[in-house]
């Protein structure tokens, strides 16, 4: 793995706590099934998340970002000889207080229920009903869809479904999100302003982010750090420190030569890996 460091840019400079593990990842290997038997997609993955921070994973399609995900949520069984823990606990099936968002939100939400059922679903059975009541209409707040509560998902546009999405995953109020390519689809101005009530989002409540884009501005823009996977099977070819002072703004920050630098520096990590 190569760890790249910022340039002049250091934590202490910005006032960055080193801060405790959320996630750790120790020697994960992945097999999975294809015609000719079981074939190693991720080999000996190894990171730490910290708790609270934003990381971007990148790679080139088929690299193994979405593979790498599900195992951190627990819906893929790394080999034996992998270590994956969430808060100190093995990962084994879904861990509870984390989330998964994914890019395909038409599939993620239920035509039948309006939108309020729809972000009231991961909270059924486990809050009392005051505190889901109160829960939904804050997270629906945050992403500016109150005022919708009552339509049905298939009466809203893209980005507003994917809005409802992630007012669902809020609302469940989870020490990790894992989100996979959440505003590949949709527009520039749309995704602007997602990526800016992320932003908010990751700030007020402290979750820890893992993000998979193959959007290079957007990773540089969200996250803390970036991590690039190639090879086969992959391993985390480049790690690069994003350490630009939050909190970010679309206009401003995009301006700054140290934004300009990494993206350089992403996207020319990302070309190595394809040769
Ligand atoms: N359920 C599965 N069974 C067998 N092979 C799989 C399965 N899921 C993924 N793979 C293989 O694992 C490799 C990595 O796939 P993965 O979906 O993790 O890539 P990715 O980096 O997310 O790609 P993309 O950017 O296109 O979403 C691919 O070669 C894919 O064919
Ligand atoms: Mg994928």
């Amino acid at each position: 793995m190569t760890v790249e460091r910022s340039a002049d840019v250091s934590s202490a400079a910005l006032g960055t706590q080193p801060r405790s593990v959320a996630c750790q990842c120790r020697n994960a290997s992945v097999d999975l099934g294809s015609r000719a038997g079981p074939r190693r997609i991720l080999g000996d993955i190894n990171f730490d998340l910290h708790e609270g921070e934003f990381v971007a994973i990148l790679g080139r399609s088929g690299s193994g970002k979405t593979t790498l995900l599900r195992v951190l949520g627990g819906l893929v069984d790394p080999t034996p000889e992998s270590v994956v823990t969430f808060h100190g606990r093995p990962v084994a099936g879904p861990p509870q207080d984390v989330v998964f968002v994914f890019q395909n939100y038409a599939a993620s939400l239920l035509p039948w229920r309006t939108v309020h059922n729809n972000v009231a679903l991961g909270l059924e059975g486990k809050v009392p009903v005051a505190v889901k009541r109160a829960r939904i209409s804050e997270s629906l707040a945050t992403v500016g869809l109150e005022a919708r509560a009552a339509d049905y998902p298939w009466q809203l546009s893209g980005g507003m479904q994917q809005r409802v999405q992630l007012a669902r995953s809020l609302a469940m109020r989870p020490r990790g999100l894992l989100m996979d390519e959440p505003f590949g689809s949709l527009d520039a101005m749309t995704k602007a302003s997602l990526q800016d009530q992320l932003q908010q989002v990751h700030q007020h409540t402290g979750a820890t982010i893992a993000f998979v884009t193959h959007d290079i501005d957007e990773a540089v823009f969200l996250s803390d750090r970036i991590l690039v996977l190639d090879g086969s099977p992959a391993t985390i070819a480049h790690e690069i420190p994003v350490e630009l002072p939050r909190p970010r703004d679309q206009l401003a920050t995009k301006e700054l030569p140290e934004f300009l630098r990494l993206r350089r520096q992403v996207y020319d990590a990302i070309v190595e890996t394809g040769d």
